[in-house]
């Protein structure tokens, strides 16, 4: 007997091996248009049932002959939805209460309807309707289940999917909320930290400066031993505060920057032989200069600074006889990854490399942060990087550290590109300045720290000017109204309530033209933008410095007197 044709059509299958019982059930059957399909022994009902049917119809005494285990198997086995339908013809009079091997078919072969002969041919067409209709139903009981299965696969995996996603958003707001958390940590630190520089360059212009006069009396006074010797150890250390509150100034982001195009490949060229000197004879310096860089924009001056600072840590981080790369590069990166980073972008690159020792993940933690140092005392401040990044940052670029321990370091300096090309012109230099007397001038003196007032005007005193003092804004404009003759306004920049520059605005009102200079303690530096560098002089100075800017801001040198100021 061929497999079902067509999968859709309802099949029954008849084992009635006597006489011509199959042969007129079939025909019973087709004339109720129900296809039937006679097997002629046990296995073969086996094998079709395997193959696909929807009822089968089986006379007792058929059961009895073959072997039915392999059914039974088969009926055992059938998926949860399937209940194979049985008709089984039983003898006359063979009740299932008389008839225990009949009775036990329900055992094996599960799904049973027993029906005696004879028959009425309208009786075997209705049992064989009503098993075909409970397959069917069990068919669509695989239907359902088979959608609602996938439908759950379907869901799980939706779960599934957005499960993975809300764990990745979890983990990038983690990420961000880090990154946050160290942004804000160290800015925290900058304001600190620029608050305490400010504050002790006010300190150091009184020490820096009585220690000048001091030096002036003791030279005078011939005191040239130890008295002198000990008065230049206490400016050596001064000095050396002033260079470290410089170094916090430019961490804290608060330095004045003049940035202007420049060319990278240059200034590492220029910085080759210093670089050499730095680091010494056994150190092999090689310089990889990319072509065709693009203009950076950037203060030349903080630049080098910053690339000496990596060459100083790669210096300490090697052996004798180790190995620096400075590298120029154009360089495109994607969104920061920690805080040091710029933001996604175009920026022109210089690395420093080196083969030292390399960092410790928990090192390279916390290299950028201020006073972190694993040097001993004395060796490190710990402000290197945070110059570096403070710098970096400040110029609208970044920072990134690629390192492994024992094998080397490289730091990356991003920048942002400039709009125009590099020209080759130096920073601010110093003007050249007449060396002959000038006439002393009446200036009028403003800061509210009376110590620093004290030290500035005996500066200008000790240069011959008569010096009027004012500790705020609103005492320098009155004294401003009633002294027409002064030549000259010297004004702190912080001070409370009226600021520096608030004072000048309201000063110009009265006197549009007086020539001004202002002196910042660089917290504020900011603040004095557009103000030309010449017109500021940075806490603690020198008399000489003072001498300088005085006559400078005074037009001594035929320069323009007039100050412009941010609004
Ligand atoms: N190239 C490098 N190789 C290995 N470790 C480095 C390198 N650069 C920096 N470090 C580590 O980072 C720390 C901080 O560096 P940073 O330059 O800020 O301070 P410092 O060098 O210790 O002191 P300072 O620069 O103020 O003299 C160093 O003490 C060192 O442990
Ligand atoms: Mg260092």
């Amino acid at each position: 007997m061929s497999a079902r044709a067509s999968p859709h059509r309802e099949r029954i299958l008849i084992l009635a091996p006597r006489g011509r019982d199959a042969v007129v059930a079939k025909e019973i059957l087709r004339d109720a248009k129900l296809h039937a399909d006679i097997c002629l022994d046990t296995p073969e009902l086996t094998a079709e049932v395997r193959c696909g049917a929807d009822l089968a119809i089986l006379t007792e005494e058929a059961t009895r002959q073959g072997d039915i285990r392999d059914l039974a198997g088969w009926v055992a086995g059938q998926p949860p939805w399937s209940d194979f339908p049985f008709v089984l013809l039983t003898e006359h009079g063979g009740g299932l209460e008389r008839n225990p091997a009949a009775a036990s078919l329900v055992r094996t072969l599960g799904n049973v309807t027993f029906l005696e002969r004879p028959f009425h041919p309208t009786t075997l067409i209705s049992v064989a309707q009503t098993g075909l209709r409970g397959r069917q139903r069990q068919y669509e009981c695989r239907r359902l289940n088979e959608e609602l299965e996938s439908r759950v696969q379907e869901r799980t995996s939706e779960l599934a999917t957005a499960n993975r996603q809300l764990i990745n958003q979890i983990k990038e707001r983690e990420d961000v909320e880090t990154t946050l958390r160290q942004m804000q940590r160290l800015e925290a630190v900058g304001q600190l930290t620029s608050g305490v520089a400010h504050d002790f360059n006010n300190l150091l212009t009184v020490v820096l400066g009585n220690i000048g006069f001091i030096e002036k009396d003791v030279a005078a006074a011939g005191l040239n031993g130890k008295i002198a010797q000990r008065l230049g150890y206490m400016r050596t250390a001064a000095e050396r505060g002033a260079k470290l509150t410089d170094q916090l100034l430019s961490f804290s982001r608060r330095q004045r920057l003049e940035p202007r195009p420049l060319d990278l490949n240059e200034t590492v060229v220029g910085m080759r032989d210093l670089l050499q000197s730095t680091m010494g004879g056994t150190t092999h310096i090689e310089t990889r200069l990319h072509r065709g860089l693009w203009s950076a924009m950037v203060d030349p001056t903080q630049l080098e600074l910053a690339v000496l600072n990596l060459a100083i840590n790669a210096r300490d981080a090697m052996q004798v006889g180790g190995s620096l790369t400075v590298e120029t590069r154009n360089v495109t990166l994607g969104p920061p990854l920690c805080p040091e980073e710029p933001p996604a972008g175009e920026y022109v690159g210089v690395g420093v490399f080196d083969t030292g020792s390399g960092m410790s993940e928990e090192v390279r933690a916390k290299a950028f942060e201020p006073f972190f140092t694993t040097k001993e005392i004395g060796k490190g401040s710990g402000l290197g990087l945070s110059q570096v990044l403070g710098f970096a940052k400040q110029s609208g670029g970044g920072v990134r550290i690629e390192s492994r321990l024992g094998e080397g370091t490289a730091v990356h300096i991003y920048l942002p590109k400039a709009e125009a090309a590099a020209v080759r012109t130096a920073a601010y230099t110093r003007p050249h300045l007449p060396a002959e007397p000038f006439h002393a001038v009446e200036i009028l003196l403003v800061d509210d720290d009376n110590e620093v007032r004290e030290v500035t005007r005996a500066m200008l005193h000790g240069q011959g000017h008569r010096v009027l003092e004012a500790g705020s804004g609103g005492a320098a404009l009155d004294i401003l109204q009633r002294e027409p003759g002064i030549e000259l306004l010297i004004a702190d920049f912080a001070m409370p309530g009226m600021n520096g520059a608030e004072l000048v605005r309201l000063a110009r009102e009265q006197r549009p033209h007086l020539p001004v200079l202002f002196v910042t303690g660089f917290a504020d530096r900011g603040a004095l933008g557009e103000v030309d560098e010449s017109h500021i002089i940075a806490k603690p100075f020198r008399p000489d410095e003072l001498a300088d800017r005085v006559r400078f801001a005074l037009g001594y040198d035929g320069s323009s007197k007039v100050v412009r100021l941010r609004r």
